[in-house]
């Protein structure tokens, strides 16, 4: 069984995601904002994933990529497939991938399709286009993933177009909710996306235990999703405001966090706090304590490592190469310091992925941490992926100077 997933803005990290969890061989991409793996889409567990916009079931695939002929066979199924759905208002929406066509022409198929289902009957609403693709609060705001929605998703793969239906898009307000409801934010420290979040700890985490995994087609529509029980436990050495245990939480996982901060540990309390009075987690799955990760001594054992660990100084505008430098040496010095320390605390082949600072001094040029390429003299294995390139594995803004390079390595 296959799932069709829409990929993130920078859809190589969605696919190291996904390559992580479930594997090279069941994950290929298509073309450049798709991929598709093979999983049961029963257990694929989208609402973990940041790095996919949407989750989608594949319909059918056409031998061509030309419009025209895609239209026609459209207009010839739909009237059948629109029986299939209950009774009521049809939502129909178009999302093209990888296509040229215009905004006038997508609406002109949109138009016709109305027309050839209308004729058996049924009333049809089309959700118009701004752009090729309808965005998740699009399909959200008209009902597009729900009973009587039908977004049809074409994705171009080589000489053949895929057709799928959205079943899911990324949950927007949960994210909006949990980034900017939690008690406790800082600035200074950084605002780590949850998407991101997720994405650190699905690239730590590695594959997934099908067997702890429910399948959510036995849980009734409307229901919610449970909160699976892992069973493992994850470290944030460097917690902050504790953005990285509160997703791994919402995954099923325990939450262990420490930072040099006392007021960062605090924050991190609260927050879970917060988190298990709105989300069904319990708090008591976490522990948070002041500790130096240089050289801390962690009394509890855990399973993995997914930290977003020290950036250095935030800049907000280019800084003077020296304290590029600078800043460099620093976080340098803390990060070798803590790989070092941990690596005599877990056991081999346990898994971290960390996200570490590069600086943008030019448009797409980073300046990278000389540890990147040390890690076999650290100790430790870098794992690279089929799927996306080590040098891909970037988090940034076009104008941001310090980005997240994500780093994920298994202690030798
Ligand atoms: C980029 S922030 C992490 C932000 C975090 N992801 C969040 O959700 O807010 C890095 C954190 O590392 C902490 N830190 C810096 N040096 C440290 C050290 N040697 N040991 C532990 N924590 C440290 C800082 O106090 C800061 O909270």
């Amino acid at each position: 069984m296959e799932s069709l997933l829409i990929l993130g803005r920078q859809p190589a990290l969605g696919l190291a995601e996904l390559e992580s969890l479930y594997g090279a061989p069941a994950t290929r991409a298509i073309g450049t904002q798709a991929a598709i793996v093979s999983v049961d889409p029963c257990i694929l567990a989208f609402d973990r994933l940041g790095g996919s916009l949407k989750f989608c079931k594949v319909l059918t695939t056409l031998d061509t990529t030309d419009w025209a002929e895609i239209e026609k066979f459209l207009v010839r199924v739909s009237p059948g497939q629109s029986q299939t759905m209950q009774p009521g208002k049809m939502q129909l929406g178009l999302s093209l991938y990888g296509f040229n066509e215009t905004v006038k022409r997508i609406t002109a198929t949109g138009l016709s399709l109305k027309k050839a289902v209308r004729k058996t009957g049924r009333s049809v609403r089309f959700v118009p286009n701004q752009t090729a693709e309808l965005n998740s609060a699009q399909v959200i705001h008209n009902h597009l993933a729900g009973p009587n929605g039908w977004e049809l998703v074409f994705v171009r793969d080589g000489p053949r177009t895929i057709i799928a239906q959205t079943i899911k898009v990324q949950d927007i307000e949960s994210y909006a909710r949990r980034d900017r409801e939690r008690p406790n934010r800082d600035a200074k420290v950084g605002m780590l996306p949850p998407k991101l979040a997720q994405i650190i700890i699905n690239l730590a985490v590695g594959r997934l235990p099908e067997a702890a995994l429910q399948s959510i087609c036995e849980i009734p529509a409307g229901e919610p999703i449970p909160t699976p029980i892992l069973d493992q436990k994850i470290l944030d050495p460097f917690c902050g405001t504790g953005v990285i245990l509160q997703e791994a939480m919402l995954m099923g996982y325990g939450a262990y966090g420490s930072d040099i901060e006392q007021r960062m540990v605090d924050y991190s309390l609260a927050n879970v706090r917060w988190l298990s009075n709105h989300y069904p987690v319990s708090d008591s799955e976490s522990l948070f304590e002041k500790a130096d990760a240089t050289h801390y001594k962690w009394p509890q054992q855990f399973d993995f490592v997914a930290s977003e660990v020290y950036l250095g100084r935030p800049f907000t505008s280019p800084p003077a190469p020296e304290i590029i430098e600078r800043t460099k040496s620093e976080c340098q010095l803390i990060i070798t310091k803590f790989l070092r320390n941990i690596a005599t605390q877990i056991k081999p082949g346990t898994r971290l992925c960390l996200a570490v600072p590069a600086w943008q001094t030019k448009q797409n040029h980073f300046q990278h941490l000389p540890l990147i390429d040390q890690m076999d003299d650290l100790g430790y294995t870098r794992i690279s992926f089929e799927h996306a390139g080590d040098n891909q594995l970037m988090y940034y803004r076009p104008n941001q100077i310090v980005a997240r390079e994500l780093i994920v390595i298994t202690r030798k």
